[in-house]
């Protein structure tokens, strides 16, 4: 692939907001399968700002048997791989580049009690990085998203396709990610504009229907017949539909074999102007890895899987942006019908 000089520049943009410091020593972690041209386009930038980097590249760990596990953000790349995890934590800034990316692997807490911040870039065709520029006002509405569910007691979602849904938002813990980091010991990715809230056990109740149009991100599909998910206590216990889309998601669901697969991972919405809905038809598979339609602005973004804050750990995930929900914070709208409220 050649590469653009618009990339590099949004590669130099978004390094600039994470304040790198001539003094502090970064990390560009690979693996075998990354990108190879965000590898390069990050080395360049980082060479043109005159960052002291070196790249640490690890074989790419082959999937264990099973349901396969995509876009989950829980890379296995690390793992096993003490002196690596010893050299990040040693480093001020780590530019994450592996496949999956770090966001909820093993081995991050560790990384980021050791005060490095990582920034994670998506593995996504350099174009659809390069469309999605920092932003001061997203950052702006991120946070100012976060205090809002930090300071909710009860987020309600509704729509006319029938979403009826309900979290006690006592005791979640809420993120915002605007697509950079300055601050260390903390992580986002690139790209970003979204807010996404994890809550306790037993708060999500109530019923999900993903009408034709909404997304199944591990599929890397737009819905095409509705599927409704009766929620109790934070799982899914029924599945229903006629089409594809309830087959594929019971089958893979099921095929984990693990109650937590069927969990409540995280709720939020996404706050990007900027991303596209309709991308990830422009793109071929491999070119994407759908965090653009995870940060929609107004999406209603709902995710199965993996909870630490609530006790559960299990391989899979969905990651499930609704469109056209009425997301409701203590009966004061911020979503309405699949926009948010300003
Ligand atoms: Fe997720």
């Amino acid at each position: 692939m050649n590469l653009e000089a618009s990339w590099l520049d949004a590669f130099l943009q978004t390094f600039e907001r994470c304040a790198i410091a001539s003094t502090e020593s970064v990390v560009v972690l690979a693996e075998q399968q990354s990108r190879a041209e965000l590898i390069t386009l990050a080395e360049l930038a980082l060479a043109q700002l005159k960052c002291r980097y070196y790249r640490l590249t690890l074989p790419t760990p082959l999937l264990p048997t099973g349901p396969l596990v995509r876009s989950t953000g829980a890379s296995l790349a690390l793992t096993g791989h003490t002196e690596a995890v010893g050299a990040l934590c040693n480093a001020d800034v780590i530019i994450d580049l592996t496949v999956e990316g770090l966001m909820h692997a093993v081995e991050t807490a560790e990384i980021l009690r050791s005060g490095a911040r990582i920034m994670n870039i998506s593995n996504e065709h350099p174009e659809i990085l390069s469309r999605m520029l920092p932003d001061n006002n997203l950052q702006q509405q991120v946070k100012a998203s976060v205090k809002r569910i930090r300071s909710a007691s009860k987020m309600t979602v509704h729509s006319d396709a029938g979403t009826d849904l309900t979290v006690d938002l006592k005791g979640a813990r809420t993120v915002g990610v605007w697509g950079w980091t300055d601050r260390p010991g903390t992580l986002a990715h690139w790209p970003g504009g979204l807010v996404v809230s994890f809550p306790a056990a037993a708060t999500v109740n109530g019923q999900l229907v993903l009408a034709a149009g909404d997304l199944n991100l591990t599929f890397k599909r737009y819905i095409e017949s509705a599927v409704t998910l009766s929620i109790k206590d934070d799982y899914v216990k029924s599945l229903s539909g006629s089409g594809a889309d309830c087959a594929l998601m019971n089958n893979y669901l099921a095929a984990f074999d693990d109650p937590a697969a069927y969990a409540t991972s995280h709720v939020g919405w996404g706050l990007n102007a900027v991303a596209r809905y309709e991308a990830m038809t422009l793109y071929d598979r491999a070119q994407t890895n759908g965090t653009e339609l995870r940060a929609v602005a107004g999406n209603f973004l709902y995710s199965t899987g993996a909870n630490e804050f609530a006790g559960r750990f299990t391989r899979g995930h969905f990651d499930l942006p609704v469109m056209a929900c009425t997301i409701k914070l203590d009966g004061e709208e911020v979503v309405r019908n699949g926009k948010p409220v300003e």
